[in-house]
């Protein structure tokens, strides 16, 4: 044991903690949600059923589809997009290295591979460009008019964006290198409830571009405990070809060959009987979880309107440090969910680094988080991709420079005033 300074510990004297720790992202849930899970718990059913499937056209709407299936992650909708897909073994997905482990996971789970394209700088999302590149130079046209990875054999058949932050990843762009290559699209939207481009919403189908109809474009959006809504767990896909959604909505129910009725045995027109036409999974979403989002969905507007404020107090305090880090950027045509508010700093102005800074935010009772660790640096995805470090340069400095500062719609303005005003306090003292 020694009391010696870590190297590079900051040396708070003279800045007085907040009086309580600020959550890096709390739900935030009242009276409604309670009436509504009160009604759930009492009704006489808790699993699946007419709460779900309300829930289910509630979220349609706001969309802008026809319908969409809630499940009980995002994890598992991105499994069942990709498995609807018909991701087999010998295929491949291309998605970004700056995201969850799930978005990989999901093609993993179908036997299929995740190549990974880097990012763009400003928003951390899958660079169009990196993707084309790829696309050209590693891949050739195969005999099913799907690109083949010339080194490994491998069909690529979709890519897999990710909105990350909920800033849209430039689905424009990304919707043309598609086209050009034959590939469907499965949108990681699980930061992107409430988030737009050009004014549709995201998980909205009207961004694949006229005439790619052949294509197939879904979104798979969370609603886990720090998403933009929360229904504790949960998750919710959306796709543009009808008969893959009730594919999925039978793999979400053991493969049964008719979901609706499996949840409704028990009811006064229920049957006992059922057949499993292929082998499923048990991600249904249930009425209790149906409950929470629909008490949530009914306060969107204000959530994102809170989510905004929190950002926007962020920025009128940090924007005097840009010569000690980059704030989160909006392009134009982007309509922000604020799940995310990512800050980069400029290390080299600093005389400390990103980790000893979120020790001492935390020191400060302020909350924070590092949204992501790439996934090319877990030790399974180093095994199995075979990438190594180096190989992403934009998506790991983006990493390596990265803090989420707290903006969930629960910290009330005054206490993101007083960690903003904190933290420039001690940005003050860290300048080079
Ligand atoms: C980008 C991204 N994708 C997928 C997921 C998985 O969501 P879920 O926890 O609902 O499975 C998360 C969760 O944090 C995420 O951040």
């Amino acid at each position: 044991m020694t009391n010696a300074p870590l190297d590079n510990e900051i040396d708070l004297r003279g800045l007085k903690p907040l009086a309580k720790f600020l959550p890096f992202s709390p739900p935030k849930v009242d009276a409604d949600e309670l009436e509504q899970l009160r009604e759930a718990l009492f009704s006489g059913w808790l699993t699946t059923g007419p709460r779900a499937d309300e829930f289910e056209k509630v979220i349609s709407l706001h969309l802008g589809v026809t319908g969409s299936l809630a499940l009980n992650s995002c994890t598992a909708a991105l499994h069942l997009g990709l498995k609807v897909l018909d991701l087999a073994p010998g295929q491949a997905v291309i998605t970004s290295p700056l995201t969850f482990v799930s978005t990989a996971h999901a093609a993993v789970y179908n036997g299929g591979h995740p190549f990974l394209a880097d990012v763009s700088a400003d928003t951390g999302n899958l660079d169009p460009a990196r993707v084309e590149d790829f696309l050209e130079i590693h891949c050739q046209k195969g005999p099913n008019q799907y690109p083949v990875h010339k080194k490994t054999g491998l069909t690529i058949v979709a890519l897999v964006p990710v909105h990350y932050g909920g800033h849209a990843v430039d689905l424009p762009r990304l919707w043309q290198v598609a086209v050009k290559y034959n590939l469907h699209m499965l949108e990681d939207a699980a930061h992107a409830l409430g988030t737009s481009q050009n004014g549709l919403p995201i998980g909205n189908p009207g961004h694949r571009p006229k005439g790619a109809e052949h294509l197939i474009s879904m979104a798979a959006f969370s609603f886990y405990a720090t998403k933009n809504i929360t229904t504790g767990e949960g998750g919710l896909l959306t796709c543009s070809d009808p008969a893959l959604l009730d594919r999925a909505r039978r793999l979400a129910a053991y493969g049964i060959s008719d979901a609706r009725r499996i949840w409704g045995r028990y009811a006064p027109k229920g049957t006992w009987i059922y057949d499993v036409a292929e082998l499923g999974y048990k991600y249904n979403f249930t009425d209790i979880q149906a409950a929470l989002g629909l008490a949530q969905m009914r306060k969107l507007p204000d959530l994102q309107e809170a989510r905004k404020r929190n950002a926007n107090i962020w920025t009128k305090h940090l924007e005097k440090f840009s010569h000690l880090l980059e704030l989160p950027v909006t392009r134009q045509g982007c309509g922000h969910s604020w799940h995310l508010y990512p800050i980069r700093l400029k290390i080299e102005a600093l005389n400390c680094d990103r980790d000893a800074l979120i020790i001492a935010l935390k020191a400060l009772n302020i909350g924070t988080s590092v949204m992501f660790i790439p996934i090319h640096y877990h030790s399974f995805y180093r095994q199995t991709l075979g990438y190594v470090e180096g190989d992403f340069p934009i998506a790991e400095d983006f990493f390596k420079r990265e803090i989420s500062l707290p903006v969930s719609p629960s910290l009330a303005a005054e206490d993101i005033e007083a960690a903003a005003s904190l933290t420039c306090s001690l940005l003050a003292r860290l300048a080079r």
